[in-house]
């Protein structure tokens, strides 16, 4: 397969915009409020959407290390390790990954640049009522019943056109950072799918779109930046609500302050604290579906706190829009049938928008498997 034969299929952009997340909130200032809005004033069972059944996986023994795991990626033993991350947690941390901590230092100051932009200004850029990149609110918002205290910028390839409105004069300079981190990920994102997919015994070889070299050009990816102005409520209030990513994988940079938190059975929410330089790697629930149920794709969320503005730039990597995603058929058996049918990233960024997180039991193929001993040798039938 070579690179012109995914020319008349949609590109990510396009897959979104067929599926528009409604907003129906204005954008108010985050951080000139002095108290908390009861409309951002989130209670225990706001955020009740993330009861998501996870068929015929690990049961997330608590044993074991409590913190998410950071992989050293010069290590020898790295396949290993991202394969028990991936199977135990479904995220860790990748440090001496290759990309030099100028350009994070870099991404971050455009996020600062836009972010501390008057909110009309700000609002030059908005994503429009029916679109998919430019500035606005996260995009799971419409699921819940409360708001999230962030804001965010989504990015389909080039931010020039947006950025034109912003900066008329600097664009320029803010996009030849934006393109520079864009490349720096997908070349990371393509290192990680090799590790990933040898953790599981998979060559990327055996993916017919990853190309004749293996080399993911077909890839398809957004970028999010995120801001989590300081909040007067902090204990009451949701950065960004309990969701898994319907990505393959997803790479995210924290600045320094910590706000993220993983679900891990048996243990509760984990803060995942930053680690200078380092990574975050989430599954998501392509490659969760691509490795029959093995590796999860985490449920995680934001904490905002009471000082500090917390900035980050999450990286969503997936397969071109329109190729089926489906079980391996390396990881699939007698001792284990495949859990779910094939989708394509389109298909499913449909049923995301429409059923959220229950998005992926319902691309699954046997929903009894549910009931079945949580147990990979398990027979079936
Ligand atoms: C996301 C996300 C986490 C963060 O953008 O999907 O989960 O720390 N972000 O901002
Ligand atoms: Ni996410």
């Amino acid at each position: 397969m070579h690179a012109g034969s995914f020319s008349t299929m949609p590109s990510l952009s396009e897959a979104f915009l067929s599926h528009p997340v409604h907003l129906h909130h204005k954008l108010p200032d985050l951080n000139s409020l002095q108290e908390l809005p009861d409309t951002y004033a989130w209670t225990q069972h706001d955020d009740d959407h993330h009861h998501t059944s996870y068929p015929n996986s690990n049961p997330f023994p608590a044993v074991g290390e409590s913190t998410v795991p950071v992989i050293d990626l010069n290590d020898p033993n790295a396949t290993k390790l991202i394969g028990h991350a991936c199977k135990s947690w479904g995220v860790f941390q990748v440090v001496n990954h290759g990309v030099p901590m100028s350009l994070f230092n870099e991404i971050q100051r455009v996020g600062q640049a836009l972010f501390s932009l008057p909110l009309h200004h700000k609002l030059k850029a908005a994503r429009s009522p029916d679109g998919v990149s430019g500035y606005g609110r996260a995009r799971i918002s419409s699921f819940f019943p409360k708001l999230m205290w962030s804001e965010c910028f989504t990015i389909f390839e080039s931010p020039l056109e947006h950025f034109l409105q912003l900066w008329p004069q600097d664009h320029s300079k803010y996009c030849d950072i934006v393109v520079q981190y864009e490349e720096a990920m997908r070349k990371l994102a393509g290192k990680l799918m090799c590790l990933v997919l040898a953790s599981l015994g998979i060559s990327n070889k055996d993916l017919k779109w990853a190309g004749p070299r293996g080399e993911f050009n077909e890839a398809c990816a957004a970028l999010h930046l995120n801001s989590y102005p300081s909040c007067p409520d902090p204990d009451r209030a949701m950065g960004l609500a309990p969701h898994t990513d319907s990505t393959l994988l997803t790479i995210l940079y924290q600045n320094n302050i910590s706000g993220l938190q993983v679900l891990r059975e048996g243990a509760g929410w984990v803060t995942v604290p930053p680690t200078p330089g380092g990574l975050v790697v989430n599954m998501g629930d392509l490659l969760h579906i691509l490795s029959n149920g093995l590796y999860r794709s985490v449920l995680h969320r934001v904490l905002v706190n009471r000082t500090q503005q917390r900035f980050s730039v999450a990286y969503l990597y997936g397969p071109p829009a329109n190729v089926q995603i489906s079980p391996h058929v390396k990881l699939i058996g007698p001792s284990r049938p495949a859990l779910y049918r094939p989708v394509t990233w389109n298909e499913y960024l449909g049923t995301k928008a429409k059923h959220f997180n229950k998005a992926l039991s319902l691309v699954q193929l046997c929903a009894s498997i549910n009931s079945l001993p949580q147990n990979h040798s398990v027979q079936v039938g």
